[in-house]
């Protein structure tokens, strides 16, 4: 959460600043703001805005501030310590205002530090853990008069995560570090970048290095990359960049979550043209060079819990291997759970950022493949192999795209397994093989009948507060990423329930107009007795399914080995047309963001 941005060397820092903090928005939006080095350096001007990094273009615009020497820092805000103020905005500033720091992360001794650094006179303005790193900054520079070598003793005195850069009136130079939280920096012809989050630089850079644990990295007229003890190393690696800057653009959608709904069958289309080559022969499976598993552990959280779900489901169901899925906040409560042989933990996670996911691994023993959009994220470099999911750059909050391509390379991963294991015969191995591939042309008929219906029904449902989706078996995990979606942008109450369980309890919330989401996967039948259950008490029933009578008939043939994948065009469609009508911002619902990197 929050996004950090970072240039050195461009004439108007602002005007790169603001628009790559625009770009990091979704990482937290709560409040914003930046630091510039002025024209005589000894100036240094920082502006902060609560609310959205408009409010703070509108403010800077405002202030109209010189063009300053081309030096800066940026942050966009997601609250941890302390409430959303403008005082509690980053860039936090030393006793003097001539040092300036934005950070990501928590850290855990700052109350410490905070009772140290009070005590030798230190005035605090915020409630932020962050300020500390300010106040030592100042401290430290001043000592030793290198703003890198601060920095590198600063670092040494934190306990928890960051990825932070400083930068000082008196220094033309930003100095990177990072722990446990991201941090790229790239360079144009005429000048030096960094962000939290490659969204920032796409087409400002064709190539990023990404700060491993406790490197520091001094923008200055060269970009020097240093030791966590201050002597200079060579830089990291550099990865291309694959996401060009169109790829961030919202185009002629109305936002950015309608933009990506709609490019599933697109995304879905490359990535099978990707994989679908390598399933037969099981190259998929083998080129990850893993040892082969006797059982599965999936670890993921929200939408790609669901994901993990519907994969864990078609491994078991083409391979037989056993498979199980933990929330992986809940991970340690598996601690005593016994030895771990032949296990193969899968961590899921578009991000690869998500603390819940990246804190599970450190129990993991065995080997971990990840699952990933983002194949240089911390969770990609703990991991013995990835799995990319490309799906491109996802700007709406809610997981759309991600999921889908989620369950996509991860049932091609089973089916290549199965073909692996011999689990499946050559024909089976095939025809399942020719379903996967006929994904993006139903995933794009389902999105075609699911717009209008959605629309629709958004200005029916609008005054409904409560929700139901109700399925069984492999279309379970899809009844509850419905919900999620749905409750996660509209902030009205949805729930997932298998059909069976109604009557056992929730049945006692259907009143009349109730809107229950029937989703079928091939077992109309089965669920026919709980949904005249449910609509004899009154339940407004809208169907998913493949019958010419369901409100959504986006389904068609036998069920797949991983359950009604084009249901999400259903759900997404639904969530989004009712965000819109109730007035929500679909892109950023209230109290998210991107990618969660708090435990
Ligand atoms: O980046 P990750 O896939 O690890 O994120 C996990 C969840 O935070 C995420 O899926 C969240 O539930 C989405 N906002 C749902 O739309």
């Amino acid at each position: 959460m929050c996004g950090i941005v970072a240039c050195r060397g461009r004439e108007h820092a602002s005007d790169f600043l603001l628009a790559a903090l625009r770009r990091l928005e979704y990482r937290g939006y709560d409040s914003a703001g930046i630091a510039v080095t002025g024209t005589d350096r000894d100036d240094l001007r920082a502006t902060r805005a609560v609310g959205r990094v408009a409010a703070l273009e509108a403010r800077i615009a405002l202030e109209r501030p010189a063009p300053g020497l081309g030096i800066g820092i940026g942050h966009t805000r997601w609250a941890t310590h302390g409430g959303v103020s403008e005082p509690n905005a980053h860039p936090h500033r030393d006793c003097n205002g001539a040092i300036a720091v934005v950070h990501n992360g928590i850290i855990d001794n700052a109350a410490e530090l905070e009772a140290e650094l009070r005590g030798r006179g230190h005035v605090f303005t915020s409630q932020v853990d962050s300020e500390v790193i300010a106040h030592l900054v100042e401290e430290l520079y001043a000592e030793t008069g290198s703003l890198a070598a601060a920095t590198v003793r600063v670092v040494g005195r934190l306990r928890g995560t960051w990825a932070l850069a400083v930068t000082a009136a008196s220094a033309a130079e930003v100095v990177l570090a990072s722990h446990r939280s991201p941090l790229v920096v790239g360079s144009g012809p005429d000048a030096h970048f960094a962000a939290s989050d490659i969204t920032a630089l796409a087409g400002t850079v064709g190539s990023v290095c990404v700060l491993r644990d406790d490197d520091i990295v001094v923008l200055g007229d060269q970009v020097t990359w240093l030791d966590p003890m201050g002597r200079e190393v060579p830089p990291r690696e550099s990865v291309r960049l694959q996401w060009a800057a169109e790829d961030i653009e919202q185009g002629a959608y109305d936002d950015f979550m309608e933009k990506e709904i709609a490019e599933q069958p697109s995304v879905v289309g490359r990535l099978l043209e990707r994989l679908l080559p390598e399933v037969l022969d099981g190259a998929l499976w083998t080129q990850l060079d893993l040892p082969r598993p006797s059982r599965l552990r999936f670890v993921a959280c929200g939408t790609s819990l669901h994901a993990s779900q519907v994969v864990a489901r078609t491994f078991g169901a083409l391979a037989g291997v056993p498979a199980e899925t933990v929330v992986a906040s809940e991970y340690d409560e598996l601690a005593a759970s016994g030895p771990d042989e032949g296990l193969l933990t899968i961590a899921v996670s578009q991000s690869g950022e998500t603390s819940d996911v990246l804190h599970a691994l450190e129990d993991v023993g065995g080997p971990v493949l990840a699952i990933t959009n983002r194949p240089h994220s911390s969770l990609a470099r703990r991991s013995h192999a990835v799995l990319e999911t490309s799906a491109g750059p996802e700007i709406g909050v809610a997981a759309t795209k991600t999921f889908t391509t989620q369950v996509v390379a991860g049932a091609a991963l089973a089916l290549s397994f199965a073909a692996v294991t011999k689990s499946l015969g050559t024909t089976a191995v095939a025809r399942h093989a020719l379903r996967l591939g006929s994904l993006p042309g139903r995933l794009e008929s389902a999105h075609t009948t699911a717009f209008p219906v959605a629309m629709a029904l958004a200005e029916e449902l609008a005054e409904s507060r409560t929700f139901f989706f109700v399925s069984r078996g492999g279309g379970l995990p899809y009844a509850a990423e419905g919900a999620l979606k749905l409750k996660e942008i509209t902030y009205r109450n949805a729930e997932a329930i298998p059909a069976g369980e109604f009557k056992h309890g929730p049945i006692a919330l259907i009143e009349k107009g109730t809107p229950v989401l029937v989703l079928e996967n091939g077992d109309a039948a089965r669920l026919a007795g709980s949904v005249a259950e449910l609509a004899s008490r009154g339940a407004r029933i809208i169907r998913i399914g493949s019958g010419s009578e369901d409100t959504f008939p986006i389904l068609s043939g036998p069920a797949p080995a991983w359950g009604p994948l084009e249901s999400v065009l259903a759900f997404q469609h639904l969530a989004r047309c009712l965000a819109v009508t109730l007035g929500r911002d679909a892109d950023k619902p209230r109290n998210l963001a991107k990618s969660v990197t708090v435990l």
